[in-house]
C-alpha cells in the first residue's frame, strides 16, 4: 500500500513517515526542504524534492503511485509571520493543499489526513473544543480552516474521506531549532546553546500547552486507517498549560545556565491557548500525555547531541507595516 507524506522531511511529518515505513507501508515523501532537513528523512522511504504548489509534479506523483492515503503536513507554519506574508501563506498553505485534494479526488485516494491547527479557533475560546465555531484571526489560521472546509465539501461531493487534526505547540526530537519565526522551545534551546538571551514578546505571561511529539504523531498515523477517524476533526496534544516565561526558566534549568531574557514588544497573538482532548482520547483510547519536564529533557538531550542546524532561509516580507523589529533584523 502506497502512502504520500507531504512535509515528510519536517518535524512532525518525518515522525509520521518513519512510523508508516515501520508498519510496512510504501512511503513517498514530497517536501521542498524549505523548512525540512535532509537528516530527518527516514531511511527506506522514497524522497521527492519538490513543492505541493507544483501542479504537474503533484499530478505525476499520484499517477505514478496511486496513493491510498495522503498525510498532508507540508506548510509554512510560522503563524505569527503569516500576516506579513499573506500571498505566500495562501499560495503555499491553501492553494498547495488544494492541488493535493484535486489529485486525491482524481486518482481515487481513499483518505486524506490533514494537520490543521488550533489557530482556527482564534482568541477567547478556551478551552478550545471541536464543537466551537472557528474564528481565526490570522492568514495561517484562515488557510487551515479553508482547507478543512474544502475537505468536507470534497467528501460530500466526491467521497474523499478525511481526518483532520488540530495540534498545538508540538516539540521534540527532529524539530528545526534554527527557524527564527517559530517553535519557541527550539528558539529558546538554540539561544541557550549560542549563549544569547531568550527573546520573549511582551511580559511572557501568555500561556501555551506544549505537546510532546510522541503524543501527537502516532495518533495521526493511525487516523489514515482506523474507522474512528473517518470524517472526524480532533484536537491533539497536551493539556498542561505553562507561561512562556516559565518555559524559558525550565529550559535554562535543563541546560544549567542562568536565565537571561530579552523582552521584545508584544505582538498580535492569542494570549492563552489550550484545548480539550477528550474527543481524541476516547476515540483512540489514548493514555495520559508525557509531562513537559520529561519531554523537554528528551528534546534537550537530542539538541545537545545534534547542535544547531543551518538556519531556515528568511521569508520575503510582503507587508512591512507592524513587522516586529526583531523579525525585520533577521531578514
Ligand atoms: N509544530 C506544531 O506545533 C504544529 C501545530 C499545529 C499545526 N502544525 C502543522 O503540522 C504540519 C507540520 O508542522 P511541523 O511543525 O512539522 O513543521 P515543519 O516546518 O517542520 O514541517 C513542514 C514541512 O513542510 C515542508 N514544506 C513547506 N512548504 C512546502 C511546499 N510548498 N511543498 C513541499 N513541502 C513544503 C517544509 O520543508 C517542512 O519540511 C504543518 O502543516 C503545520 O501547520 C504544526
Amino acid at each position: 500500500m502506497s502512502v504520500l507524506v507531504t512535509g515528510g522531511a519536517g518535524f512532525i511529518g518525518s515522525h509520521i513517515a518513519a512510523a508508516l515505513h515501520r508498519s510496512g507501508k510504501t512511503v513517498v515523501i514530497l517536501d521542498d526542504l524549505s523548512g525540512g532537513q535532509w537528516r530527518n528523512i527516514p531511511a527506506g522511504t522514497t524522497f521527492v524534492r519538490g513543492s505541493i504548489v507544483d501542479v504537474a509534479l503533484v499530478n505525476q506523483l499520484f499517477t505514478d503511485h496511486h496513493f491510498t492515503v495522503v498525510y498532508h503536513l507540508a506548510a509554512y507554519a510560522a503563524e505569527g509571520l503569516s500576516p506579513f506574508i499573506r500571498r505566500f501563506n495562501y499560495t503555499n498553505n491553501l492553494v498547495g493543499s488544494i492541488n493535493l485534494i484535486n489529485a486525491a479526488i482524481n486518482h481515487g485516494t481513499r483518505r486524506f489526513v490533514f494537520t490543521s491547527s488550533i489557530a482556527v479557533y482564534g482568541p477567547g475560546q478556551t478551552p478550545m473544543t471541536e464543537a466551537l465555531t472557528p474564528q481565526p484571526i490570522d492568514p495561517y489560521g484562515i488557510a487551515k480552516l479553508a482547507v478543512e472546509q474544502d475537505l468536507q465539501a470534497a467528501f460530500a461531493q466526491f467521497g474523499l474521506e478525511y481526518a483532520i487534526f488540530r495540534p498545538h505547540n508540538v516539540y521534540g526530537e527532529g524539530q528545526h531549532i534554527a527557524d527564527p519565526y517559530r517553535n519557541v522551545v527550539g528558539i529558546f534551546m538554540r539561544c541557550v546553546l549560542e549563549g544569547r538571551p531568550l527573546p520573549i514578546f511582551g511580559d511572557g505571561s501568555q500561556t501555551r500547552a506544549f505537546s510532546y511529539i510522541d503524543d501527537v504523531a502516532p495518533v495521526i498515523v493511525r487516523a489514515g486507517f482506523e474507522d474512528v477517524a473517518r470524517n472526524e476533526i480532533f484536537n491533539v496534544g497536551a493539556d498542561s498549560v505553562v507561561s512562556v516565561r516559565d518555559l524559558a526558566t525550565e529550559i535554562c534549568r535543563l541546560f544549567d545556565v542562568p536565565c537571561r531574557i530579552e523582552t521584545l514588544p508584544p505582538r498580535h497573538e492569542v494570549v492563552d491557548a489550550f484545548s480539550s482532548h477528550e474527543r481524541v482520547r476516547s476515540a483512540f483510547n489514548l493514555g495520559e500525555p508525557r509531562s513537559l519536564a520529561d519531554g523537554l529533557a528528551r528534546m534537550a538531550a537530542w539538541v545537545k547531541q545534534t547542535g544547531v542546524p543551518t538556519p531556515t532561509e528568511a521569508q520575503a516580507i510582503e507587508v512591512t507595516r507592524g513587522l516586529p523589529p526583531s523579525w525585520a533584523q533577521s531578514r
